[in-house]
């Protein structure tokens, strides 16, 4: 049986004692981190959520306490009265806040016993990450994720400080409502009233956000959940958290005003950093030129270099077909790598593939020549060139990819972020602001064959481009902005349309006829016609945001309750089969396949 609190009253955390504690009488209650039985005199490491302190049960002082404490084992729950003592010389600890002192315990309570834990309560822990993840409630005491959840609170708390002293007003929005189109599949919530209806969980609250400026709240935000039904990635999850803004009456300097604001004192109060403001600015062509992506870490340099006019009449059938048939060859110059390897280049040509690259030819630069199986079909004009728009040295590895604009960009601007990782060019210590802008509104999607949206369908098109939304809608740019923040997508917003004749021209780009857009978005198209104010706002990704600020690697990491890449949670065996009389009652059948 267990002991009860009985009278005992915490009076300390394990983190706030030190030398002028000394003399004092304590209660503090924990779990046990460590128990060493040293010849007589038991020692533990009691942790809670703030740190350690040590506590000593001595025979000597209380025999009957030090009896009860053979029966600690690690995770045990405690509660302990004693006395501050100042360690004896040498036996300090300068890693602990609380290193100098020790509490001589006069008083135990066992206040629940505990199983051994499937892994240790530390941080360098060697445990596949589907252990920690079904025993999340021992994972999450460990020091790392206390940290990251603590942190994650005060990065919210920030947030909503700044938004509320800009006169924000947080409003919540439904969880259960329609499809709100922000390019992923919905999660669908089956109506039992409504037998065969469904409402779609939101990917976002984008709809309710611009009807909330149309009610004329002008400054709305939400720290808020989505959820997207995507294949999931290191720092993806299928449900996640967004800050969510939208502003009346402002363009896009007034929301991206705010958010690099919000993000100033964002890392003020959470890391002590101050940000350089305003963050840069770059157009969507201008990031995918240099840095081949639209999330472009600039934190370093080796930017992509167009060489299909060069190549374009080589003898390189490879390339000068690419660029014949509507493709790019781009170059990527890694400095000073010559030494790779047959091997290094090899895995950097399966490394391409993943984005659809059909090859990587390469080049070594050698002082007297270039070391490449390509190099024999080019003239000394061409390689004059190529040296000189590339900045050709001896000593640097040559990296070319040919193909459609959209692959050869991608596939190097991947590899250039890991050659930056691999050479070790990142200073990890470094937040690298950039907002990305003029989007295109809309891309072809090859296997849909349609068009759709880049952001939403809500995105204003930049004005100047209205002509083309027919005729040419790929050339048409939007009035969207990403904050990519060390080569990752943390935001993303736009200026909205706010006349129903323009969004009806966009819905019908896209490929939409008007019975269709009527019947899903009728309610969004009367609402544009009953006032509408010009509006614009932004979503930053929180989770994101966080794992950048907590230095991770990993998503999951600063999210105390997770889902695995099958989007499964481990802990509470979700997602699971309904029952019979379940599904009866949502009136569906499962078919077994
Ligand atoms: P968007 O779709 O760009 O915009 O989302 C905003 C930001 O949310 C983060 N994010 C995610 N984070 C974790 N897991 C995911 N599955 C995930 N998907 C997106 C990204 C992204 O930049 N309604 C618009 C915003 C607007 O226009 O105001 C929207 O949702 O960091
Ligand atoms: P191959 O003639 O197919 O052996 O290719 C010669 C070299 O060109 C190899 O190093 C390939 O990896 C490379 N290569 C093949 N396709 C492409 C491409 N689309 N872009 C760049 N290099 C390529």
């Amino acid at each position: 049986m267990p002991d009860m609190l009985g009278d005992m009253r915490r009076t300390h955390t394990c983190c706030e004692l030190g030398a002028d504690d000394v003399g004092k009488e304590v209660v503090l209650m924990g779990w046990v981190q460590r128990r060493r039985d040293h010849g007589g005199v038991i020692f533990v490491d009691l942790r809670d959520r703030n740190g350690i302190t040590q506590v000593v049960f001595n025979p000597e002082v209380n025999n009957k306490v030090h009896e009860k404490a053979h029966a600690i084992r690690n995770e045990y729950v405690l509660g302990v009265r004693g006395r501050v003592d100042r360690r004896l010389e040498g036996m300090t600890n300068p890693n602990l806040i609380t290193g100098e002192i020790e509490v001589m315990v006069v008083e135990l309570k066992i206040l629940n016993a505990a199983n051994t834990p499937p892994f240790s309560i530390e941080d360098k822990i060697d445990v596949s990450e589907t252990i920690r993840l079904k025993y999340r409630h021992l994972d999450l005491r460990r020091t790392q994720l206390q940290k990251n959840i603590i942190l994650r609170h005060k990065a919210a708390l920030s947030v909503r400080n700044y938004l509320n002293r800009h006169g924000f007003i947080d409003i919540e929005t439904p969880v259960l409502t329609s499809s709100t189109p922000e390019g992923a599949r919905d999660y669908l919530v089956p109506s039992r009233v409504n037998p065969g209806q469904f409402y779609a969980l939101p990917q976002s609250p984008q709809i309710f956000k611009q009807l909330l400026m149309i009610s004329g709240f002008d400054l709305y935000y939400q720290i808020v959940r989505c959820y997207r039904d995507e294949d999931l990635r290191a720092d993806r999850q299928p449900e996640f958290t967004q800050i969510d803004l939208e502003m009346s009456f402002v363009g896009e300097d007034d929301v991206m005003g705010v958010s690099e604001g919000m993000m100033e004192d964002l890392f003020k109060d959470v890391l002590g950093q101050k940000l350089k403001l305003p963050f840069s600015r770059m157009s969507y062509a201008e990031a995918v030129g240099r840095f081949g992506l639209d999330k472009p870490d600039i934190r370093f340099g080796l930017e992509l270099k167009d060489v299909s006019d060069i190549v374009e009449g080589s003898g390189f059938r490879l390339f000068s077909d690419a660029v014949k048939k509507g493709g790019i060859v781009k170059a990527l110059n890694a400095k000073g790598c010559i030494d790779f390897s047959r091997k290094e280049i090899d895995d950097f040509t399966n490394f391409v593939a993943v984005y659809r690259a059909k090859g990587l030819a390469w080049i070594k630069v050698r002082e007297d020549a270039w070391q490449s199986p390509i190099a024999k079909f080019f003239t000394d004009k061409e390689k004059g060139a190529l040296s000189r728009r590339i900045e050709i040295e001896p000593g640097d590895l040559i990296f070319f990819v040919a193909d459609q604009p959209k692959v050869a960009n991608e596939s190097l601007g991947h590899l250039r972020n890991q050659l930056g990782k691999k050479l070790g060019l990142i200073d990890e210590n470094e937040f690298r602001f950039v907002w990305v802008t003029h989007f295109p509104l809309l891309e072809y999607d090859e296997t849909e064959n349609r068009y759709q949206a880049l952001h939403h369908p809500f995105t204003a098109p930049l004005e100047e481009d209205y002509g083309s939304l027919k005729d040419d809608p790929l050339s048409v740019r939007s009035r969207a902005y990403d904050l990519v923040l060390n080569g990752s997508e943390i935001g993303g917003g736009s200026i909205r349309i706010h006349q129903k004749d323009i969004q009806e021209r966009v819905f019908e780009a896209l490929g939409m006829d008007r019975a269709t857009y009527e019947q899903k978005f009728g309610f969004m198209l009367s609402a544009l016609e009953s006032g509408a104010p010009p509006h614009g706002g932004i979503a930053l990704g929180f989770d994101r945001l966080v794992m950048i600020l907590c230095g991770q690697s990993s998503i999951r990491d600063v999210i105390a309750f997770p889902k695995t890449q099958k989007a499964a949670c481990l802990l509470t065996n979700a997602p699971s089969e309904a029952s019979k009389a379940q599904l009866d009652e949502l009136s569906l059948r499962v078919k077994k396949s």
